[in-house]
This record gives structure tokens, C-alpha cells and sequence, in this order.
């Protein structure tokens, strides 16, 4: 039961995501570029060896960033940057 509604929570902050890929692109682009690129910049997300293998990873992976980045994003911000990455480097489907 717990990881139906785990799966469901999941599915609906990617749908959720995926809603805000046009409004968001150049905000969210501008955030990422003013906060994210102290340690890496963006040819992280195309290394090689990158190892980001779905939407639940890059999620999980830009919240593991936010602390050191001192980002304090909303909900919105996070979703938003997800989907400029996912769009413009990681293509994952979504839902
Ligand atoms: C304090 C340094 C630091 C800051 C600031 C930072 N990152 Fe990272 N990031 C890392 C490191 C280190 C890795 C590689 C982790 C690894 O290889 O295990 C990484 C990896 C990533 C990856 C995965 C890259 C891949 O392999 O596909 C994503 C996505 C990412 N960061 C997003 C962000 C976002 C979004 C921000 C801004 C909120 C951000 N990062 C800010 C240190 C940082």
C-alpha cells in the first residue's frame, strides 16, 4: 500500500513537472545557471560516465544539490529545473 501511494506521489510530481516545462523554461534555466554552476556547470548532465538513469534520479539528484547550493527553492523552482534539464539534456519520457 505504502509503495502504491509512493509510485502514485511520484507519477503525480512528474505530471506535475511536465506543466510547468513551457512557463518555466527561462526562469528555471536562469536559476539553475545562477545557483548550480559554483561546483559544475552544465556539461556535467552529458559526461560519460553520468549516472542519471530516470526522472525519480535527476528528482532525487537536484534535491541532494539544492542544500550545498543553498538554493532554497519552492516546490515550483525544483519542478521547473528538473524539467529545463530533463528537456534540454536528460530526455527521459514523461508520463
Ligand atoms: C557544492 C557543489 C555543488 C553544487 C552547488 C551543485 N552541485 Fe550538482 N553535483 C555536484 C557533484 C559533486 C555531482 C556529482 C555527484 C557524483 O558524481 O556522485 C553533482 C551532480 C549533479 C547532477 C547529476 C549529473 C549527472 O551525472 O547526470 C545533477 C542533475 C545536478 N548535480 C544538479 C544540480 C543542481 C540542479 C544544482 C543547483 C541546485 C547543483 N547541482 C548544484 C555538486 C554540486
Amino acid at each position: 500500500m505504502n509503495r502504491i501511494l509512493t509510485l502514485s506521489a511520484l507519477l503525480w510530481t512528474v505530471l506535475g513537472a511536465s506543466s510547468v516545462l513551457a512557463a518555466e523554461a527561462s526562469h528555471s534555466e536562469q536559476i539553475y545557471q545562477q545557483q548550480c554552476t559554483s561546483c559544475h556547470n552544465s556539461t556535467i548532465h552529458t559526461r560519460p560516465e553520468h549516472f542519471i538513469t530516470s526522472l525519480g534520479a535527476l528528482r532525487q539528484q537536484v534535491k541532494r544539490c539544492e542544500a550545498p547550493a543553498q538554493a532554497h527553492w519552492t516546490d515550483e523552482d525544483t519542478d521547473g529545473v528538473i524539467a529545463y534539464l530533463n528537456s534540454n539534456f536528460y530526455h527521459f519520457p514523461i508520463p
